[in-house]
């Protein structure tokens, strides 16, 4: 039985446009599980980039309960619900953002390496194999700009690894890539979610990445339309 990792109940989200209420999420109820990569897909404004940052506890949903691993997270003070996201989500977003002066390792260790303290061996280490299951080894101790796009994005996955999340969210992590660095960033993806521990979820409009999902959700005008799971041979 795969674990399920995030719960959503009845999440509703509402903007407010010039004083006129927008209801841009209406009532989604979701469970996503280890193991799996589940795409978001759906037209542009359909409110997949709003559910993935209700997800990840960036955004308050206006409605509804979010669930970690069982445990009810939707009413946490602020400290407890950053010390939650930072333990359970990494992120990946469109655009890779390195910071250029740094080298790829340092680039992944970023957010660990508080002033003053060294960063752990033992996170150098796991830095070090990240980069080489994904072939880029090489690139350790170089800067980011002589990277390309693809090989950047998937330094961002690194990144966003560095911390062992139980979910990876990353939101139209291919819509700025070439069809051959794409389909490396979705077979990286692919690859991290076959984790009996960590899920991945994946906000796309683009079609061509559906293949890569164990299972596509639909959303349009805020609402689920489709919630389509791939067979699994016995
Ligand atoms: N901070 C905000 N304030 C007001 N309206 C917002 C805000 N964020 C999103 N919206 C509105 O909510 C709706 C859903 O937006 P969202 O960004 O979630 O869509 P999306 O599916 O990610 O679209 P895209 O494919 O273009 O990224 C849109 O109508 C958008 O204009
Ligand atoms: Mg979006």
């Amino acid at each position: 039985m795969a674990k399920s990792i995030l719960t959503l109940k009845g999440i509703s989200r509402d903007f407010y446009d010039a004083k006129v209420r927008q209801r841009v999420l209406k009532n989604i109820d979701l469970e996503f599980y280890a193991g799996e990569l589940a795409i978001v897909a759906g037209p542009s404004g359909s409110g997949k980039t709003t559910l993935l940052s209700i997800m990840g506890l960036i955004l308050k949903p206006s409605e509804g309960r979010i669930y970690i691993k069982g445990e009810d997270v939707s009413d946490l003070a602020e400290d407890r619900e950053a010390t939650l996201r930072r333990r359970n989500f990494g992120f990946v977003f469109q655009t890779p953002t390195e910071i250029p002066a740094l080298t790829i390792l340092e680039n992944i260790l970023v957010a660990n390496a508080v002033q003053g303290t060294r960063v752990p061996p033992a996170l150098r280490d796991k830095a070090q194999s990240l980069l080489a299951s994904f072939g880029l080894s090489e690139y350790a101790h170089v800067k980011p700009k002589v990277l390309s796009t693809g090989e950047k994005q998937r330094v961002a996955i690194a990144r966003a690894l560095i911390n062992d999340p139980v979910l990876l969210l990353c939101d139209e992590p291919t819509s700025a890539l070439d069809a051959e660095n794409s389909a490396l960033v979705l077979d990286t993806l692919k690859g991290v979610s076959r984790d009996d521990d960590r899920g991945v979820v994946l906000v796309t409009h683009d079609p061509r990445v559906y293949p890569y999902g164990d299972r596509v959700i639909t959303l349009e005008h805020g609402a689920v339309v489709h919630d389509w799971r791939r067979e699994v041979a016995a």
